[in-house]
C-alpha cells in the first residue's frame, strides 16, 4: 500500500499551453491571491469557533470507536447467518457511502463467493422505484439481512417509505421483536422521526454531527458504517483526509490544491464562460466519486441568491465522465464543441494488477500492436493521448493523479473537493452549506401526498394551469 499524497496538476489550464478563448494566464490567478487569503481567513475563523464541522471529520476518534464496535456486532452475527446489509438513504446520505464501497472494494464485491468476501454483501436502497424495490425483496431473505436506515433530517419521503416497506417485509418474516436486532438506524442526534421511531423499537444507532450536511457527510458514520462493514480501513481513509487538510491550511493557492482548483473553476466559469465542470477518473473504481462531486458541486454552488441577497444564478454544472469509455462518446463534444467545460482528469498510477495483453493473431496488424503490452500501458496512452487531445482543441484540463487507489488517497481526494466546494462558495459570495432548491422539492412532494402542515404546497401544485394539449403529442 502506497500511503502517498495525490498530485494536482493545472499546468493544461495556463495560457502557455491552452491557446485560444480558455487559457488563463498566471497574472490572471496571481490576482486572486488577496481574495484568498480574505477568504482563508474567515475559513479559520469559522472553523474555529465550529462554524464548519465537516472540517473536523478526520480526527472524531470517539465516533469512529462507536462505528467500528458497532460494526464489530454485525459481523459477528454474520457468522450466525446475517448476508446481507441493506443502505436505505437518498442523495447526501447513499452518495458517499456508495462511492467508497465502489472505489475501495472489489470490483464485483457483491458477487464474490463468501470465502473470498468475509464481510456481507452491501445493497442500497437509494430510489422509490417499485420494480426496484421489489427486486430486492426477491433478493433479500429477512433472516440473513440488516437494514441501515440513514436520514440526516430523519423525515425525507424516500427513505422513509423504503424503510416502511422494509419494516413490513422484515417483521412478516422474523416478528417485531426480532426486527429491532435487524435495524440499524444513521440518523441526526435528537431531531426528526427516524430518531423517535428508533427510540420506539428499541433500534440500534449511530449520529450523525450536528452542522454536518448530507454531502458532507461522507466521513461520518453515514459513509464510515457501510465501509466498515464491507472491510475499509477506515482509519486510513480518516488518516488522508487529515493529510489533506494539513495542505489546506496552506494560504499560499501554489501550496493549496483546494484553493486553486476552487479559483481556476470559478475564474474559468465567470469570465470566460466555462459553465461546465467534468470529472472523468480513468479508472472504474473512481466512476462513483464523479457521481458523489456532482451532488457535492451542485448542491452547494447551484444557487439563486448571493449572501448580500442579489440574484447571482451561481454554479457550474458538474458531469460526470469515466475513461476509456467516454472517449468513445462525449470526448467529441468536449474537443470540438463550445468552450463551455474544464475537464479534470483522475490518475491512478499504479493498479492493483498488472495484465500483459496476449501477443495472439500478430498476423493481424489490428492487434499485433497491442500483444506484449500491459492493459495498464494501454490505459495510460488513451489518458495521455485524450488529454493531448484536448490541449491541442484548447480546452482547459487539470490532472489528479492518486499514486493507487487505496483509502489514503481516496480519503484525500474527497476532502480536497470539500474544502474547495467550501472555499469556492466564498469567490461565488453564495451559502454553500444550504439547499433550498432541494428542500422546496421535498415540500411540494409532501403537500401533494397530503403531509399535514404542506397543505400551501399542495394547493400550489393543485393551482398550477392545466397543461395545453396542443403541446403534448401523442
Ligand atoms: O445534501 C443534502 O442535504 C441532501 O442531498 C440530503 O442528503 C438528501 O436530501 C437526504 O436527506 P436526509 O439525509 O435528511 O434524508
Amino acid at each position: 500500500m502506497i500511503k502517498k499524497a495525490i498530485t494536482y496538476d493545472f499546468n493544461n489550464t495556463i495560457i502557455d499551453r491552452i491557446k485560444g478563448p480558455s487559457g488563463i494566464s498566471a497574472e490572471e490567478i496571481e490576482s486572486y491571491i488577496k481574495k484568498a487569503s480574505e477568504i482563508h481567513n474567515i475559513l479559520a475563523s469559522k472553523r474555529e469557533i465550529g462554524g464548519l464541522p465537516f472540517y473536523e471529520l478526520p480526527y472524531r476518534k470517539d465516533e469512529v470507536e462507536e462505528i467500528k464496535a458497532l460494526g464489530e456486532s454485525v459481523k459477528e452475527e454474520m457468522s450466525n447467518s446475517i448476508e446481507n446489509v441493506l443502505v436505505i438513504g437518498i442523495g447526501g446520505s447513499s452518495l458517499g457511502g456508495i462511492a467508497l464501497i465502489k472505489s475501495l472494494t472489489h470490483p464485483f464485491y457483491n458477487l464474490l463467493p463468501e470465502h473470498l468476501r468475509k464481510t456481507p454483501r452491501i445493497f442500497y436502497a437509494e430510489n422509490i422505484d417499485p420494480d426496484e424495490i421489489m427486486g430486492l425483496f426477491e433478493l433479500l431473505d429477512p433472516e440473513k439481512t440488516i437494514i441501515n436506515i440513514i436520514s440526516k433530517s430523519g423525515n425525507t419521503a424516500e427513505p422513509m417509505a423504503n424503510f416502511l416497506l422494509f419494516h413490513k417485509f422484515m417483521v412478516e418474516k422474523i416478528g417485531e421483536e426480532n426486527f429491532k436486532k435487524h435495524v440499524i438506524v444513521t440518523t441526526d442526534i435528537e431531531k426528526g422521526t427516524m430518531r423517535q421511531i428508533a427510540n420506539d423499537i428499541g433500534a440500534r444507532t449511530l449520529k450523525i454531527p450536528e452542522g454536518v450536511g448530507g454531502r458532507f457527510s461522507v466521513l461520518t458514520s453515514v459513509g464510515l458504517f457501510p465501509a466498515y462493514l464491507a472491510g475499509i480501513d477506515i482509519d486510513l481513509l480518516l488518516e488522508g483526509a487529515a493529510f489533506m487538510d494539513r495542505l489546506c491550511k496552506n494560504e499560499d493557492i501554489f501550496e493549496n490544491p483546494a484553493y486553486m482548483n476552487a479559483i481556476i473553476h470559478y475564474h474559468l466559469h465567470t469570465r470566460r464562460g466555462v459553465n461546465m465542470a467534468v470529472l472523468m477518473p480513468y479508472s472504474q473504481a473512481l466512476a462513483e466519486i464523479s457521481v458523489w462531486y456532482r451532488q457535492l458541486l451542485s448542491e452547494s454552488l447551484g444557487k439563486t441568491y448571493s449572501l448580500s441577497g442579489e440574484v447571482v444564478y451561481a454554479g457550474q454544472t458538474p458531469i460526470k465522465a469515466v475513461g476509456a469509455i467516454d472517449q468513445h462518446s462525449q470526448i467529441q463534444l468536449y474537443r470540438e464543441g463550445p468552450f463551455d467545460k474544464i475537464i479534470t482528469i483522475l490518475t491512478v498510477k499504479n493498479f492493483k494488477n498488472f495484465l500483459n495483453i496476449p501477443a495472439l493473431f500478430d498476423s493481424y496488424e489490428g492487434t499485433s500492436y497491442l500483444g506484449g503490452h500491459t492493459l495498464n500501458e494501454l490505459f495510460e496512452a488513451e489518458k495521455q493521448a485524450t488529454i493531448l487531445a484536448l490541449v491541442k482543441s484548447g480546452r482547459p484540463n487539470i490532472e489528479i493523479t492518486l499514486p493507487e487507489i487505496n483509502p489514503f488517497t481516496v480519503g484525500q481526494l474527497l476532502y480536497l473537493y470539500e474544502v474547495q466546494t467550501v472555499f469556492a462558495g466564498f469567490l461565488y459570495n453564495i451559502d454553500s452549506l444550504d439547499q433550498p432548491g432541494v428542500e422546496a422539492g421535498k415540500n411540494y412532494a409532501y403537500g401533494l401526498l397530503g403531509r399535514k402542515g404542506y397543505e400551501n404546497m399542495r394547493d400550489e401544485v393543485n393551482n398550477f394551469p392545466e397543461s395545453n394539449k396542443r403541446y403534448i403529442i401523442g
